[in-house]
């Protein structure tokens, strides 16, 4: 299966506009979309309905996760409704199987890598903090130990390693991602991970156990030369 990923459309007209070119070739390119967190700006109902209707036309299966950035307003719940209604398969601690290919997705949390990853101790608040990335990476084994297929994708918006946040300020690499996930891909096995949030990382990385991981972050592709909107990946 060809996949097309990209991550923080941060969707508005005016800037889909710049690459509405670009998006209408993802058919030709690809079988699936995948769509790595931030699809909004702020997470308006307003905006999502005027990105949906561009994803339509795209007549592409998609599967997608939330971002930060899409629980900005508090109507991430409408979001999803919306997002369903639409056909969208939007993943949020959920497994989804097509053609022989099963996608494990969640959003993840912020929380830090490997040794400087924040744990519980102390305050309620920094308990609660800790917590909340432990949920998602408890959310994420729940999703991966459904998935039966050979083919395993597993879709998040913050990143699970810190080599595809390189490129950003080390001072704000632990609210980039968190190594929690990792274990829990390294744990139940992974052909391929796409992340984004990370603005100015890097766009390959691997896992400890080896595993291909991609931040498809459309800011780093329209960077490159020559400037993309998605990658495309063969699992
Ligand atoms: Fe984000």
């Amino acid at each position: 299966m060809r996949i097309a990923a990209l991550a923080n459309l941060h969707y508005s007209p005016q800037s889909y506009d710049r690459i509405r070119e670009q998006m209408s070739r993802i058919r030709d390119d690809a079988e699936l979309l995948v769509l790595a967190g931030d699809l909004t700006n702020f997470g308006r109902p307003q905006e999502m309905e005027s990105l949906l209707t561009m994803l339509v036309r795209l007549r592409l299966p998609i599967v997608a996760v939330l971002g930060n950035h899409d629980y900005e307003s508090g109507c991430q719940a409408e979001l999803v409704r919306m997002m369903t209604d639409a056909g969208i398969k939007l993943l949020d601690g959920t497994a989804y199987e097509r053609d022989g290919v099963g996608f494990a997705g969640t959003k993840g949390f912020p929380g830090g890598f490997g040794r400087g990853a924040l744990t519980a101790f102390g305050e309620p608040e920094v308990k609660a903090f800790v917590q909340a990335a432990i949920d998602e990476a408890l959310k994420l084994e729940r999703a991966m130990s459904q998935l039966r297929t050979g083919k395993r994708v597993v879709v998040l918006h913050y990143a699970p390693i810190g080599d595809t946040i390189r490129g950003e300020a080390p001072e704000i690499y632990p609210y980039l991602g968190s190594s929690r996930l990792a274990e829990v891909i390294d744990r139940h096995g992974a052909d391929v991970v796409f992340h984004g949030h990370a603005h100015h990382g890097s766009p390959d990385g691997k896992t400890t156990a080896g595993i291909p991981v991609h931040n498809v972050a459309m800011q780093i592709l329209q960077s490159q030369e020559p400037p993309a909107v998605f990658r495309v990946f063969e699992v």
